[in-house]
């Protein structure tokens, strides 16, 4: 067995993570190059260091998670979100059941709220948002955000629900209460039902083949007939229907 391979059981048992599920060659490079630049020679030297220190071991989850994320990303998509697909859905029904599945730092999630606020009454919405990484997660409900995130941030939407802190931008506590963050993972844990919507962008990229293929049984399980998969701009899925999906708009799919 290779030392990644045992690399890999071992973090299992410690931590519950399959990185068998995550493509090889991309994984295995960005952490033979955090291990070398902590100074270990191969994985069983760094899974040692990593079994014996919380710090090192929070630093490996760090990096197996990539957490970059931002506002309104690809700022066309929502556009779709907000001339088509809300309205499509809401016509069939007032309360949307929303997931914001690998929402890492919440920007997504925080998004689906403002562009939603424009349909329906801020308190009337209600989203779940799941990541791996308790981290982000925490990062998440704080809701302070530098500028660099905000971008695509349309400037009505902008004065509305941030409040600007220097550098940074405070999401207000009207759209921090629709979004309820919890711990989930995609590969392991169990998914809900009955969504009108789950969004799950720029994650699906890092899986093999084979663990796509099951998340994406999985999410069109979780969905209502008629409900939306919403995937990230580089991740449109080849052969929909084998999932029950036909395409609705480009990256949007409907379940049948
Ligand atoms: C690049 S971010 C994407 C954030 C956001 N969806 C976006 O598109 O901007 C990828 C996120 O996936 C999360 N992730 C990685 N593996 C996961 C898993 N097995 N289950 C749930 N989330 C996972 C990471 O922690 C990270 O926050």
């Amino acid at each position: 067995m290779s030392d990644y391979a045992e690399f890999i059981n071992k973090i299992k048992t410690k931590t519950g993570i399959d990185l068998s599920l995550y493509k090889e060659a991309q994984m295995k490079r960005r952490l033979t190059s955090l291990y070398e630049k902590r100074g270990y020679r191969n994985f069983t030297e760094y899974y040692q260091a990593i079994h014996t220190s919380k710090e090192l071991l929070d630093e490996f989850l760090d990096r197996m998670t990539i957490n970059v994320s931002e506002f309104y990303r690809n700022g066309q998509r929502w556009d779709v979100l907000d001339k088509k697909i809300f309205p499509m859905l809401l016509s069939k029904n007032k309360r949307l059941k929303i997931w914001s599945a690998a929402c890492s730092t919440g920007e997504e999630p925080y998004s689906l709220a403002m562009v939603l606020s424009s349909h329906i009454p801020v308190r009337d919405i209600s989203i779940l948002a799941t990541d791996l990484d308790a981290g982000v997660l925490e990062r998440a409900k704080v809701g302070l955000y530098a500028d660099r995130s905000l971008k695509e941030v349309p400037k009505p939407v902008l004065s509305r629900y941030f409040v600007n802190e220097g550098h940074h931008y405070q999401v207000t506590d009207e759209i921090k209460r629709t979004v309820e963050f919890k711990q989930h993972n995609l590969l392991n844990d169990p998914y809900g039902s009955g969504f009108d919507l789950i969004v799950c962008r720029n994650v699906m990229i890092y899986f093999t083949e084979e663990a796509k293929d099951q998340i994406y049984m999985n999410f069109s399980k979780a969905l209502k007939p008629g409900g939306i998969l919403f995937v990230g701009s580089t991740e449109q899925i080849f052969n929909p229907s084998k999932y029950g999906f036909e395409s609705e708009e480009t990256f949007f799919y409907k379940k049948i």
